[in-house]
């Protein structure tokens, strides 16, 4: 890691030394085991090799400006996590489980949390999967949960420029009432044909509408979408969006800045009247929106090519808290490393 060049880090895994593990076996979690081991051996009739029984966390750890290494909202990723298990019909750890694991990842890879004022950050994966062996669709009985990290820098090779998306309606990312609210791994298997198209087009991410309809905003890509206008930070409600963390995080910060928060619908043709917008999530921290092209009509919305200065307080207010600038007054931190 001494070799490291920190700041040129994209969003991709890195090996580092230790993950941690539980097994769920005859109706009970094991202790935590903490190993090495990169890799699981697993039956090829696993139940989440053939029905997709999987799902997924991301939340990060950042070395302050006081050099302590802090964990951003680990108790909300784990009741996320606890949410996706219950759809999944998995056995559901408890947070304190999901919490303990996570602080201990950090701390044994302390080496690999990257130094203040890089950019960078430490990427926490919680996965968890039911590993039974059978062949009919039933909920799975045994199932492994692994927390592992690696360091990462921006998601979008953009930075916080702002990226441009593309509205495709042509693929749906989840069916209302279906699992667009949890973390499973399916949704985002989902994504990929659409995803690509664009990508291929030079667009850094998709921007999906509601399956039903096709008439409102869900999601950019792996990150909530938001709009700002007339002092207001509006957000898409939608039961088949995921419930991001970091939008959360920025309702709360817009509303500690005087802002009136929204969280409704959002039909398509109210995009050309925000002052602002954009993409938001562990990963794509904010990420500004500087164009929206309809892959169908061939229209395109520019907001231009500079940040907003709403989305700019925020993305501030949201990083200072997280390198501990700030006072953590809503309490959001847990300090591993000091
Ligand atoms: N929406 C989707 C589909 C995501 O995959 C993510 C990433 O986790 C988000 C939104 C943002 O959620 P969070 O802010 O909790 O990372
Ligand atoms: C995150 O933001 O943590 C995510 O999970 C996005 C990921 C799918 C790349």
């Amino acid at each position: 890691m001494e070799n490291m060049d920190w700041s040129k880090l994209g969003f991709d895994y890195h090996k580092t030394e230790f993950n941690a593990r539980y097994a769920f076996t005859e109706g009970k979690w094991s202790e935590m085991e903490i190993t090495g081991d990169e890799y699981i051996k697993m039956h090829m009739s696993a139940s989440c090799l053939h029905y997709g029984i999987e799902l997924f966390e991301g939340l990060k750890a950042f070395r302050g400006i006081d050099g302590k290494v802090r964990i951003f909202r680990v108790e909300e990723n784990a009741k996320r996590l606890q949410s996706s298990a219950e759809r999944l019909c998995l056995p559901v750890p408890t947070v304190d489980m999901i919490v303990k694991a996570c602080v201990e990842v950090v701390k044994l890879n302390e080496r690999f949390v990257p130094p203040y004022e890089t950019g960078a950050s430490l990427y926490l994966r919680p996965v968890m999967f039911g590993t039974t062996v059978g062949l009919g669709v039933k909920p799975a009985k045994e199932a492994l949960l692994i927390i592992y990290c690696s360091p990462v820098g921006a998601y979008f090779k953009e930075g916080v420029k702002p990226i441009r998306v593309a509205i495709d309606r042509i693929q749906d990312r989840a069916a209302p009432r279906g699992m667009g609210d949890v973390k499973v791994g399916g949704n985002y298997a989902a994504s990929l044909m659409s995803g690509e198209k664009a990508h291929h087009e030079g667009f850094s991410s998709v921007m999906y509408l509601d399956a039903a309809e096709h008439k409102y905003i869900e999601e950019c890509g792996a990150a909530n979408f938001f709009g700002i206008k007339e002092g207001k930070y509006i957000t898409p409600k939608s039961m088949s969006v995921l419930p991001s963390i970091t939008n959360k995080s920025l309702r709360q910060l817009a509303h500690d800045m005087g802002l009136e928060v929204e969280e409704r619908h959002i039909p398509v043709e109210e995009l050309p009247s925000f002052d602002e917008c954009g993409a938001c999530g562990t990963a794509a921290v904010i990420s500004p929106i500087g164009e929206i092209h309809d892959m169908q009509t061939g229209q395109t919305l520019h907001y231009g090519d500079k940040v907003g200065e709403w989305s700019m307080k925020l993305y501030t207010a949201l990083q200072d808290i997280q390198y501990g600038r700030t006072e953590d007054r809503h309490g959001w931190c847990t300090i591993v490393c000091e």
